[in-house]
């Protein structure tokens, strides 16, 4: 391996082992057309400020581009010796056009130059993944839709607690992934500076426009403070943070699926594309998917923790620890945009069971609240209601049988408040049409969510075209 291009003030080559262990071109290879691209940017700004000429600028940006074509058809040194995709463009650079390649990196250093780098990477990670969100939110408002109507028990405490539609629960997904979504343009627009002229800490003393390298480079402002820029990784820490709360959303929706789908409960079906078998109990067909959708949450959030361990005790500014925040940060956008893109082919995969989830809605006496309602609607305080509830639930229990099953005199040896009318709060869709309280499961209100989540994906997808 030839020279590095920090080689002049040492006497001795790098030891092998020094390269190896300093080395990251191994994973920041895959920032090249970021790389690339930014380069591009910086150079036609020093020739527009006139820092280099036009003519040395055409030069170089043509040897950029032919050297983006090299790595695309996969020609890309991953030597240890090239330390890291900076150098490695730069000396493939200086190999085709020769010395006047070494004038790029005038008014810069790595140190900025990474920072853009994964800027520009964590833009398209966001923008992707907020294509992703959108299908996923789109799914669940189609199959909210689809099962309009449809009761099941809710659940508290994993305990039947309340019947709700099946629309009503597969719309607190779509709030969960609409906030989701909110969070990835908000860590957005935090990403959206740029930081290149930042050079190694301290700013250039060469006449740079910076705003002109944002323009080219689509970003919306520059970044206000040298040190800052080439020094914190908070932009990095947030796509984490807004990564694993994703996951952990849609490790809970795993779960669900994954429980939902045991014989035990029998609400849903999974495609059989969507599940795998056993290798010696013929019989299984295992929810894998979800199994691992919810075991790859952990990593997420792994990945979180050691970004904030590896930033917490760095003094200011750069420091070349920072180069470890690349891995977790991949393995992140990677692992997240992976199970979003699955997650939005899953969910068409699912059968409901709606005579099982409707048998399932009246057990366990959920309807308890409503005659506790209806006792309070005839003047009982809740209190004295909840008690005489209760009593009539454990005579039920005592008896095997439902408060359905009740008679008229069953009811009122427990309150005389009890009327023949009662008969009319013990059924299913009435206890879950009169929830109409604002979010509240009762039809009208899960029809106007989903008319409303509608209107956000309509707006979402307009804004997209523009
Ligand atoms: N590879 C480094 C990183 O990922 C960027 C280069 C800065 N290196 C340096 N020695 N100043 O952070």
């Amino acid at each position: 391996m030839s020279e590095k291009p920090w080689q002049g003030r040492f006497e001795q080559p790098t030891n092998r082992h020094v390269e190896e262990y300093t080395a990251s071109i191994q994973f920041d290879s895959r920032l090249y057309r970021y790389d690339i691209e930014g380069s591009i940017a910086h150079c036609r700004m020093l020739a527009e400020c006139g820092i280099i000429t036009h003519e040395e600028a055409s030069l170089i940006v043509g040897g950029l581009g032919e050297v983006l074509r090299e790595i695309d058809r996969g020609d890309l040194s991953l030597d240890p010796a090239e330390e890291d995709i900076h150098m490695a463009v730069e000396r493939r650079l200086i190999q085709k056009i020769g010395d006047v390649g070494g004038k790029l990196h005038t008014a810069r250093s790595r140190n900025d130059q990474i920072c853009l780098d994964m800027r520009l990477y964590v833009r398209d990670v966001i923008r992707h993944g907020r294509t992703l969100l959108l299908a996923v939110r789109k799914g669940f408002v189609e199959t909210a839709s689809r099962c309009m109507g449809l009761v099941m028990p809710g659940f508290t405490h994993l305990q039947h607690a309340q019947p709700v539609l099946l629309s009503h629960h597969l719309m607190a997904y779509y709030e969960m992934f609409r906030r989701d979504d909110e969070r990835l343009a908000d860590c957005f627009r935090r990403a959206d500076v740029l930081p290149l002229g930042s050079a190694a800490l301290a700013g250039t003393s060469f006449p740079i426009d910076m705003e002109y390298t944002a323009r080219a480079l689509g970003f919306s402002r520059v970044t206000r403070n040298s040190i800052d820029a080439v020094g914190d990784r908070d932009y990095l820490i947030e796509l984490a943070a807004a990564a694993a709360v994703i996951m952990m959303h849609v490790s809970r929706l795993a779960e669900e699926l994954i429980l939902w789908s045991t014989s035990e409960f029998a609400f849903v079906e999974i495609s059989d594309a969507f599940c795998t078998g056993s290798s010696i109990m013929p019989q299984k067909k295992n929810p894998d998917v979800p199994e691992l959708m919810r075991g790859k949450s952990g990593r997420v959030f792994g990945n979180l923790m050691a970004l904030l361990a590896l930033t917490k005790g760095l003094p200011l500014a750069y420091n070349r620890d920072l180069q470890e925040d690349k891995e977790p940060v991949f393995d992140t956008a990677d692992t997240v945009l992976s199970t979003l893109r699955l997650l939005g082919r899953l969910l068409p995969e699912i059968r409901f069971n709606e005579d099982r989830m409707r048998e399932m809605a009246a057990q366990g006496f959920t309807l308890a609240t409503e005659l506790a309602d209806y006792l309070v609607r005839k003047g009982l305080p809740f209190r004295k209601a909840h008690h005489a509830v209760g009593q009539m639930v454990q005579y039920c229990i005592q008896k095997g049988k439902g408060l359905e099953d009740c008679s008229l005199e069953e009811f009122r040896s427990v309150s005389k408040t009890f009327d023949s009318d009662v008969f009319t709060f013990l059924d299913l869709r009435a206890a879950v049409d009169q929830r109409v309280s604002a979010g509240g499961t009762g039809s009208t209100r899960v029809a106007e969510a989903i008319a409303l989540a509608r209107e956000e994906i309509a707006a979402i997808e307009r804004g997209l075209e523009a």
